[in-house]
């Protein structure tokens, strides 16, 4: 059976070669497959249905002429295989008469034929295969270690294996074509073919030099036709130190004691960990470290440093450090006890790194200008300080002065006690020490017997006296001592203690006379009204002894007076 099979083929073949009926259609279709996969060649691009023809035949051209045959397939008989060289197991018929090719390589680039035979119609469909393959996974190799800023270096190289036809290699740059231009960019491409399998190999060598923006740039390559990017890649720029800076860190303002911190900044990539800091005169290496501390700086640290790098000496940077310093002397200081009358130089010596400003108090009181003492008196005692300032800096200076002296009563008064019937003598003095104050006579005292106030003491005595007496107030210290009277007569009476007076003192009392006379005719007069009398008081008899009193006291003051 099969034998006749294939007699009657044969048969066949010879009267279709030689049938004039025989056709075949213009026009070369074409079909692309994938290296290695099944390639799917259609006859007469499908419309065929393998049952409804009398034969189907695939064949293939093997050059100079030959033709090789694969299979053919009769109506309702079985697809039978004949093909007996490399085709041989690769090939099948599917049911719509395309042919199946498995495998496929470089090699099946060739046209293949189906031949169909329907009633007494011939034809045959040639189809042109071409067949491609895709690159590997593109892989950027040799990748440079760190790249160099302003040094062409060669970056890497991207490796397109075993492509068909060859892969077209473009380098990107953050997903940018870099485009040659023979100076920063260049790329050289290399092709190898496989000797067996015909595959192309590209290798494309980008060479490159960096910016400093590079530094996060994303390399990668791509063939575009087939849609293949390689994975990113980075790079570690390096380039030398091309600026340096001296940082002077310290307290602001800088003063005596303070430490100062000199840092080095320099840039380049890796950075610099060495540096050579000049510390006027003196020079100091440090490793590992781009700082150095000067520490407890005086006002002899002021000046100029610099600091370069040890490899590069020629690059240096510097700045200036300046030390602030006040200080201030006060003569005298502490506390300064001196005699009335002396005098006291007062000397503010400032020592300062710049414009002062001195203010002045007493006794916490805003002096106009620095305190001068020439002949002391005992008000000149006092706490003075002085505040001197420079920018945020400032310094307190103070003497506290203590004006010793023989104490002097300043005055010696009298005045009616509340109740009428008693007076009260106050004896002021001055001096410091406190003085003793001692009367003459025997008295009491009220309450706050004495005050000592900067060196002003007040004593005060209450005495009801039965007869006219000179009372003497007497103050005494270790300088000396002062003492001085007044008279208190006996009637309750004012006196203003106003003694200084000798001259006119007849006019004065006349007058004085004259005025009280009209000032009791009015006040007889208006008591009888009886309108401005306090209850307590007891009638006219108490406002008239008042009136007599004032009268004799008058009288009293200018005898005193007289008697000066
Ligand atoms: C022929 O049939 C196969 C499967 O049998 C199918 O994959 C292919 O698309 C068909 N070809 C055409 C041209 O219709
Ligand atoms: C076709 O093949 C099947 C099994 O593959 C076989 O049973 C059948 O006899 C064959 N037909 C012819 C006509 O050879
Ligand atoms: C490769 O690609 C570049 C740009 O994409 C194009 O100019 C060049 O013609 C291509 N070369 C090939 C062989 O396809
Ligand atoms: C200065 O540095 C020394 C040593 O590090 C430290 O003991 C001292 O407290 C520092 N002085 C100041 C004012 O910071
Ligand atoms: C700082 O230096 C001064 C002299 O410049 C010295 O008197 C002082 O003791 C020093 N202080 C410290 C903490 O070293
Ligand atoms: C104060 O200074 C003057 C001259 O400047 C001097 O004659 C006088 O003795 C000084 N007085 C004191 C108490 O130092
Ligand atoms: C004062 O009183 C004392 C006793 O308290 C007495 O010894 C003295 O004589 C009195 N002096 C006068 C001046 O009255
Ligand atoms: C007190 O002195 C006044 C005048 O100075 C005199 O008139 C009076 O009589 C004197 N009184 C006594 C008690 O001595």
């Amino acid at each position: 059976m099969h034998l006749l099979s294939s007699s009657f083929i044969v048969l066949l073949f010879l009267l279709m070669s030689s049938s004039s009926l025989l056709r075949t259609v213009s026009g070369l279709d074409a079909v692309l497959g994938q290296y290695g996969e099944t390639l799917e060649i259609p006859c007469n691009n499908g419309v065929v249905k393998a049952d409804d023809v009398l034969l189907i035949k695939w064949k293939y051209d093997k050059g100079e002429g030959l033709s090789g045959d694969l299979l053919v397939k009769q109506k309702n008989q079985n697809l039978s295989i004949i093909a007996s060289d490399e085709y041989k197991g690769r090939v099948n018929m599917a049911s719509n008469a395309s042919l199946l090719l498995s495998s496929s390589t470089l090699r099946d680039q060739r046209t293949f034929t189906c031949m169909v035979v329907a009633g007494a119609d011939i034809a045959e469909y040639p189809v042109n295969v071409l067949i491609s393959k895709t690159p590997a996974v593109l892989e950027i190799s040799d990748k440079a270690e760190e790249l160099e800023i302003g040094k062409v270096m060669k970056l890497g190289t991207c490796v397109a294996k075993d492509a068909h036809p060859a892969a077209n290699i473009t380098w990107l740059k953050n997903n940018k074509p870099l485009e040659s231009d023979g100076k920063r960019v260049s790329v050289v491409v290399s092709e190898q073919v496989d000797p067996l399998s015909g595959l192309f190999t590209t290798s494309s060598t980008l060479k490159y030099s960096a910016e400093k923006e590079d530094a996060d740039a994303e390399f990668s390559c791509t063939s575009e036709s087939v849609g293949q990017r390689s994975s990113a890649v980075t790079f570690t720029i390096t380039y030398s130190t091309e600026n340096i800076v001296l940082e002077v860190l310290s307290q602001d303002p800088l003063v005596e004691g303070d430490n100062v911190t000199l840092k080095c900044v320099a840039d380049g990539n890796p950075a610099p960990t060495s540096f050579t800091f000049h510390l006027k005169g003196e020079t100091v290496k440090v490793e590992n470290t781009d700082t150095f501390t000067i520490i407890n700086v005086s006002r002899e640290t002021s000046g100029e440093y610099r600091c370069s790098l040890i490899n590069k000496p020629e690059l240096q940077a510097s700045e200036n450090v300046l030390v602030h310093y006040l200080d201030v002397t006060l003569n005298p200081s502490g506390s300064v006890v001196k005699k009335a009358g002396e005098d006291v130089n007062v000397s503010l010596l400032i020592e300062a790194s710049g414009e002062t400003v001195v203010s002045w108090t007493k006794d916490k009181i805003k002096l106009d200008k620095e305190p001068e003492f020439t002949a002391l008196t005992f008000s000149h005692s006092g706490l003075y300080e002085s505040k001197v300032t420079m920018g945020q800096l400032s310094r307190d200076a103070s003497f506290q002065l203590r004006v010793q002296g023989a104490p002097v009563i300043t005055q010696l008064s009298k005045q009616r006690g509340e109740d009428g019937q008693h007076k009260v003598l106050t004896c002021e003095a001055e001096g410091f020490p406190e003085p003793a104050v001692s009367w003459s006579i025997n008295g009491s005292s009220p309450e706050e017997q004495s005050s000592f106030i900067d060196g002003k003491i007040s004593h005060r005595l209450t005495v009801v006296p039965s007869v006219n007496l000179t009372v003497f107030c007497t103050v005494v210290n270790q300088f000396g001592s002062d003492s001085k009277s007044i008279t208190v007569s006996s009637y309750q009476s004012e006196d203003k203690g106003q003694m200084k007076m000798a001259v006119g003192v007849v006019v004065g009392l006349l007058l004085a006379t004259m005025v009280v006379a009209l000032i009791y005719g009015l006040y007889v007069k208006k008591s009888k009204q009886g309108s401005w009398k306090t209850g307590e008081e007891n009638g006219s008899s108490e406002e008239e002894k008042k009136l007599e009193e004032k009268l004799e006291e008058k009288v009293e003051e200018s005898s005193q007076k007289a008697e000066v």
